[in-house]
């Protein structure tokens, strides 16, 4: 039986009918859900409930090498013990909400900025695939724009000035303008800036895409001030609401973004009273040695 697919957004974003990730998944389906990521960009896929870790990291590892062990924030404990797997949560190591004043929780909160993961990196994410194993009752929708879709609208002139661009990513740079406090000198050499094109081919749809995030921190070669000038306009114009798509999580639901075509942020929830339990894996652009 084949993939039914039911689009989201008038530019991108579907659900896929039809596949189960827990259950072993042919060559043949496998193939049509790399298409469907080519054309769509983020794309849903429904359970009637949360897929083991093990079902989730078995089947990212088909789209690509897996992101491990990320090194940590200082003081961060292991809820979910695989290190493929990225704790979204608002959870600490025990299971309890976070309290108030833990700097994990002010870094988490930075995650509502517009980005795109691990810009920061010099060998870029791919596909992130996030599964929804808590949802609180209200809030915490993940927005998304297509950064091709912006692309194809943005003006002559823009593109014009875009085009040869590189623009630097920094984590701690989100990080402290989400409100999280300034990073010690040993944390910020844990991930230390890196450098990619503004504008780039997203090589699965042969389409050309804007490579924004909150993460940028400069033009290089540009003063700060023209450079943040531009990387505003761009984030403004990138994320009007004619490119956004609101994803309502349903318990079970795996997403799966392409970091390469889009933006994401989350939404604000009340993360003091109520357990959102969100698990990510992430593909890279190659294996790291
Ligand atoms: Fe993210």
């Amino acid at each position: 039986m084949g993939i039914e697919i039911e689009p989201l957004h008038p530019l991108y974003g579907a659900r896929l009918h039809g596949v189960d990730i827990r259950a072993p998944i042919g060559d043949e389906m496998f193939a049509q859900i790399k298409a469907a990521m080519a054309t769509y960009a983020v794309c849903v896929i429904g359970h009637d409930a949360p897929p083991s870790n093990e079902a989730h990291i078995a089947f990212s590892a088909r789209l690509g090498p897996l992101q491990r062990s990320a090194q940590k924030i200082a003081g961060t404990g292991e809820r979910v013990p695989y290190p493929e797997i990225v704790d979204q949560s608002n959870l600490d190591e025990v299971g309890e909400i976070y309290a108030d004043d833990d700097r994990r929780l002010a870094y988490k909160r930075a995650n509502r900025l517009w980005h795109t993961d691990m810009s920061f990196y010099d060998v870029r994410a791919t596909y992130s695939l996030l599964s929804a194993h808590a949802v609180p009752p209200s809030g915490a929708e993940t927005e998304f724009t297509d950064m091709r879709a912006v692309w194809d609208a943005l003006p002559l002139s823009l593109k014009d000035e875009v085009a040869g661009l590189v623009a630097e990513h920094s984590y701690w740079h989100s990080r402290v303008l989400g409100g999280g406090p300034e990073p010690t000198e040993e944390e910020r050499r844990t991930r230390p800036p890196a450098r990619h094109p503004l504008a780039h081919v997203h090589a699965p749809s042969g389409r050309t895409a804007l490579y924004l995030a909150s993460h940028v921190c400069g033009v290089v070669g540009w003063p700060q001030d023209q450079a943040r000038k531009l990387l505003d306009e761009l984030m403004s114009f990138a994320t009007q609401p004619r490119f956004v798509y609101a994803h309502q999580w349903r318990l079970g639901d795996v997403l799966i973004w392409d970091n390469l075509a889009t933006m994401h942020r989350a939404t604000p929830f009340d993360d003091r009273l109520y357990r959102r339990d969100m698990r990510r894996t992430t593909c890279r652009e190659r294996a790291l040695a």
